[in-house]
C-alpha cells in the first residue's frame, strides 16, 4: 500500500519553508509593531463551542467540521476558526480583569471539510488578529491596516478592502425583515440553496455566487440605508479614516460574512491573483459573542488570513522570498580520521552558531566538492592523508579559490572570526 495525504491537506517541503517562515516572521514583527501579544489555544475545542459562537446555521457549523467523540464519549472538534477558541480562552482565563483592552494574535492551523480547489483546502494555516475591550471604530481600523503592513511587507499591494456594515444584532433583525418581504416576491427565482436560507439565514442570499440569485439581489434593499442614525456615522467614521490613511476600499453591500457572530463592521481583503477563492482574508466586529459564550457584554473585533494564500498571492507578484545563508564551510574529508576531524569541528563551530557542514556518504573529493558548491557554502575546508599528518587543512574560499593551510586547532577560531 502507498500512503497519500488526506485529500484538502499538503506537505510543506524544505525548498518552500523558506516562504512561511518568511510571512510567520513577518507577522509576529508586524503583530509586535502593532503591540500585540501571541496567543496560542489548543487544537481541538469542545463542540459546543463552535456551535453556539459560529452558529449552528453556518456552512462551517452545518457541514464543514470534524467533529468526533473521544474515547470518554465528549463531542470534540477541530478547530475550524480561532475566534471562537481565543474568546474561550480569554474568559477562561478570566484576562478581562487583567487589563481592559487585549490585542492578540495567533497562527495556526485551522480544519474544515470543504471541496478542496486551488487556495482552498481542509487544512489551512490562518494568521488572525483580535481586540477584545474597545468598541472604538479605531480598532476597526487598527486591523485593517495591521493586515495591510503585513501583506504590504509580502511584497503584496494590489489588494482591494472591501468592506459593509452588518448593524447590531436588533438592527439586523428589522432589516431582515425588509429583505425578506422583498425576496417573497422573487422566491421562485431564487437557487435552491437560496429557497432554503431564506428560511434559516436569508441575509446569507446576498453573498450567493449564484447567477439568478444576484439579479434578485442586485436591486434588494440595502443594510447601510436602514441602518440608524448612530450605527450608520460609526461606519462613515470607519471609512472616513481608511480614506485618510490612503486605504483602497469598496463598500459592498453583500458582504455579509458567513459566521455569525458578527456586527457593524465586515471586511474582506480581496485578491485578483487568487480565482475564485479571492478571500486574503476576512474578518469584522463582534460585539455579542463574548456574552454568547457566557462572558459580560464585551466588543471585539478581529480578522483572519490564510497564510497559504498570502504566500499564493506573493509567488504571483513575483515576491523575492529572501534565501536562507548557505553554511559558511563545508568539510571535505578523505579518509576515516579526517571524517572524525570534520564531524568534530563543525559540531564545535555550530556551537559558536557557525553554520557547517560535513559529508555524510563517504564521497570522493570531487563530489564533495560539487556537494559544497550545490550548498553554496563560503569555503570548504580540505583534509586528505598529508593534512592528516600535519595536523593541518586547506581552507579554500570558494568565490576566488584563494587558499591557505589552517591548522586543526585554529581552524574553529578562524571560521567564528571571519
Ligand atoms: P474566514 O473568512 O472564515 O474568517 O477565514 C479567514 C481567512 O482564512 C479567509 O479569508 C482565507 O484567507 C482563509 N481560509 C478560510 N478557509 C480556508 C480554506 N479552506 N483554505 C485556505 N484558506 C482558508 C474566520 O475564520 C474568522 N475567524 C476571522 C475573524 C477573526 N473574524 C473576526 N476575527
Amino acid at each position: 500500500m502507498k500512503f497519500q495525504k488526506p485529500r484538502g491537506t499538503k506537505d510543506i517541503l524544505p525548498k518552500d519553508i523558506r516562504k512561511w517562515h518568511f510571512v510567520e516572521r513577518t507577522i509576529s514583527d508586524v503583530a509586535v509593531a502593532f503591540n500585540f501579544s501571541e496567543i496560542r489555544t489548543p487544537a481541538f475545542e469542545h463542540t459546543e463551542l463552535f456551535t453556539r459562537g459560529v452558529g449552528a446555521e453556518t456552512d462551517i457549523v452545518g457541514k464543514e467540521m470534524y467533529t468526533f467523540l473521544d474515547k470518554g464519549g465528549d463531542s470534540l472538534t477541530l478547530k475550524p476558526e480561532g475566534t471562537a477558541p481565543v474568546m474561550r480562552a480569554y474568559l477562561e482565563n478570566g484576562m478581562a480583569a487583567e487589563s481592559p483592552v487585549h490585542k492578540l494574535y495567533y497562527i495556526a492551523n485551522m480544519f474544515r471539510y470543504e471541496k478542496p480547489q486551488a487556495g482552498r483546502y481542509r487544512e489551512h494555516t490562518q494568521f488572525g488578529a483580535e481586540i477584545v475591550g474597545s468598541d472604538s471604530f479605531y480598532t476597526d481600523v487598527e486591523l485593517i491596516m495591521l493586515a495591510r503592513e503585513v501583506y504590504n511587507r509580502c511584497g503584496i499591494n494590489n489588494f482591494k478592502v472591501k468592506i459593509n456594515s452588518i448593524g447590531k444584532a436588533d438592527e439586523r433583525r428589522n432589516y431582515i425583515d425588509v429583505l425578506k418581504e422583498y425576496l417573497k416576491s422573487n422566491i421562485n427565482e431564487l437557487s435552491d440553496e437560496s429557497k432554503k436560507r431564506f428560511e434559516t439565514n436569508a441575509l446569507r442570499i446576498l453573498d450567493s455566487k449564484d447567477r439568478n440569485d444576484r439579479k434578485v439581489t442586485d436591486s434588494a434593499p440595502k443594510i447601510l440605508d436602514h441602518l440608524p442614525a448612530e450605527s450608520r456615522q460609526r461606519f462613515d467614521r470607519v471609512i472616513n479614516e481608511l480614506t485618510k490613511l490612503g486605504v483602497d476600499y469598496e463598500i459592498d453591500f453583500r458582504l455579509v460574512r458567513g459566521i455569525d457572530y458578527y456586527s457593524d463592521t465586515t471586511f474582506e481583503f480581496i485578491s485578483q491573483d487568487l480565482g475564485s477563492q479571492d478571500a486574503l482574508g476576512g474578518g469584522g466586529r463582534y460585539d455579542g459573542l463574548i456574552e454568547q459564550l457566557g462572558g459580560k457584554p464585551i466588543p471585539g473585533v478581529g480578522f483572519a488570513s490564510g497564510i497559504e494564500r498570502i504566500i499564493i498571492v506573493a509567488e504571483k507578484n513575483n515576491f523575492a522570498f529572501p534565501e536562507p545563508a548557505p553554511p559558511k564551510v563545508y568539510f571535505i574529508a578523505l579518509n576515516e580520521e579526517a571524517r572524525e576531524v570534520a564531524f568534530d569541528k563543525t559540531i564545535e563551530l555550530r556551537k559558536h552558531n557557525v553554520s557547517s557542514e560535513a559529508d555524510l556518504l563517504q564521497r570522493s573529493l570531487k563530489s564533495q566538492m560539487r556537494e559544497a558548491n550545490k550548498l553554496n557554502c563560503e569555503y570548504v575546508f580540505i583534509i586528505g592523508d598529508e593534512e592528516i599528518k600535519n595536523k593541518k587543512g586547506i581552507l579554500k574560499k570558494m568565490s576566488d579559490g584563494s587558499q591557505e593551510e589552517v591548522e586543526f586547532d585554529k581552524i574553529v577560531g578562524k571560521l567564528i572570526k571571519i
